[in-house]
């Protein structure tokens, strides 16, 4: 029992709230896809309008992720690979679980620091965000780490659903199983096409315009 009620709380906050959190902002970054520099920048406002929008993050995003996190490190470390008991495929998704687990702790890490944290401290405005990215993701190396934590982030979300509906008795046989990989590996692909074409949306010049603009703004006004 030791540990029992940490690990479903663990699993229970890896779907809700944070996979909810991880598929809005998802269909956040896309509208940079669908709608360019005006979909994202009214995304933006929408959500920073809301109504104690501080309160919505420290709550469902915040403190999950660093419950997550921190907790997901230590199991990540306490791990047992067992071939002999599930099979080769089952092995290997519960050793990239944990890696992909890593990649995205790390990345979160600084990629808040970059972008909220930085809104934060004054240095960077909502409105202005966009050009942050467009920076990011027109560096060769900073674009490498992007592409290879947003697949990270997308596999670990899609196979941690796949390992919730197992462990909360929800796909119980091989057949709900087999079906509910398929589906979840399916997610899986959809996700990162979606991130990666967000990605792309983001290197284009309309994003660096935007934020030149407010540059030009501030420099008659200041
Ligand atoms: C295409 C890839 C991504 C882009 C373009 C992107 C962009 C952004 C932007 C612009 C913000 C600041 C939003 C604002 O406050 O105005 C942000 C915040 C954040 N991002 Fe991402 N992001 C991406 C991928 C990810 C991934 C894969 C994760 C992993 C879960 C993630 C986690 C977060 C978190 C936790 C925050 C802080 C949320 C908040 O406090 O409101 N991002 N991102």
């Amino acid at each position: 029992m030791k540990g029992f009620y940490s690990r479903k709380l663990h699993s229970l906050l890896g779907v809700i709230p944070l996979s909810l959190f991880f598929l809005e902002h998802l269909v956040t970054n896309f509208t940079a896809v669908e709608g360019g520099t005006e979909g994202f920048y009214k995304a933006v406002a929408f959500l920073n309008g809301l109504p104690l929008v501080i309160v919505i993050e420290a709550t469902l995003i915040w403190l999950p992720l660093f419950f997550h996190g921190v907790y997901g490190l230590y199991i990540a470390y306490q791990a047992k690979p067992n071939v002999g008991r599930y099979g080769n495929e089952r092995n290997w998704r519960y050793t990239l679980q944990r890696i992909s687990g890593v990649i995205t702790f790390v990345f979160v890490i600084w990629h808040v620091w970059e972008t909220r944290v930085q809104i934060a401290l004054g240095n960077v405005t909502h409105e202005e965000i966009g050009g942050v990215i467009h920076d990011a993701v027109t560096n060769p190396i900073t674009f490498a780490i992007y592409m290879i934590s947003v697949v990270a982030a997308s596999y670990h979300f899609a196979n941690g659903l796949w390992s919730f509906l197992v462990s909360w008795g929800i796909t119980v046989g091989p057949r709900a199983q087999r079906v509910s990989s398929y589906v979840c590996m399916s997610l899986f692909g959809i996700v990162s096409i979606m991130f990666i074409a967000s990605l792309f949306a983001f290197r284009s010049i309309d994003f660096q315009v935007a934020t030149s603009m407010i540059d030009a703004v501030k420099s008659v006004l200041i």
